[in-house]
């Protein structure tokens, strides 16, 4: 998993420069030396859907290859839960996506009606954006583990309920013991408040390293909160470049 930011393609910049436009931090991005080698593990000619959810490529040693297999059969395990009343409207258990040994794994809250459809986390407009915010830091999707706090669809979106984050809640330990992540980043509230336990308000959680499970957590906005709230992307972006930095530490 070795992501030598200096053996990049300068030219995988350019996609970066783009999203940084876009999402109002040019002028912030071209005052940070560091950023651009950050970026450069991002092949921006691979869309989304090029990165398959299955692990990919053998897995290096005998640990992940026992770790990578308890955690598709955990995924086949979860596919038939009926744990909660959620189990009743899904289409699809939407469990998890992306490097099953990643070293960074963001937890969401739960599928909306395009994860529950395609049985993949964060593929809507959301989804979009959490890949672009992955590539600013210099990796891709198939790099990182993807999943949220429950994995079937709340109806209309609503927050899931206590007793659903507790049926739930023991998959996605799992989750982050087979994964076995270096740093954790919790979107948004609900992400958040159940990962930490409490009932703060998103802006007192972020701002800080939490020892979480052998990994350390950090808590900023939900990407849908930032397509709602251009303003929140900037505190995001100062949230993921501390987490590259963390990825980068020895
Ligand atoms: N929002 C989430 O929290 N999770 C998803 O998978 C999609 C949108
Ligand atoms: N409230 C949320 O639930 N998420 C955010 O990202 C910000 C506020």
């Amino acid at each position: 998993m070795s992501r030598d930011p200096s053996a990049a393609d300068p030219g995988a910049i350019a996609p970066l420069l783009s999203y940084l436009g876009e999402i109002g931090y040019g002028d912030l991005y071209l005052r940070d030396r560091e950023a651009p080698m950050a970026v450069a593990a991002a092949d921006s000619s691979k869309a989304p859907e090029d990165h398959p959810a299955a692990p990919q490529g053998a897995p290096s040693a005998g640990g992940d290859r026992e770790a990578i297999a308890a955690l598709a059969a955990l995924a086949q395990e979860a596919s038939g839960c009926t744990r909660c009343g959620l189990a009743e409207g899904r289409k699809h258990v939407v469990f998890g996506t992306g490097d099953p040994r990643a070293d960074l794994m963001f937890i969401g809250e739960g599928p909306g009606y395009h994860e529950d459809q395609q049985g993949e986390p964060f593929v809507g407009n959301a989804g979009n954006l959490l890949n672009k915010i992955i590539e600013a830091i210099g990796l891709t999707r198939a790099e990182v583990y993807i999943a949220n706090i429950v994995k079937c669809r709340p109806p209309n979106n609503r927050d899931p309920l206590p007793d659903e984050v507790a049926a739930c809640r023991g998959y996605l330990e799992r989750q982050i013991e087979l994964v076995a992540p270096k740093v954790i980043v919790a979107l948004g509230r609900v992400a958040a408040q159940t990962l930490l336990g409490n009932d703060l308000p998103l802006g007192r959680m972020r701002g800080q390293w939490y020892p979480f499970h052998g990994a350390q957590l950090r808590v900023t906005y939900h990407p849908a909160a930032l397509l709602r709230n251009e303003a929140l992307k900037r505190p995001t972006w100062e949230d993921m470049q501390l987490v590259r930095d963390a990825l980068r530490a020895p």
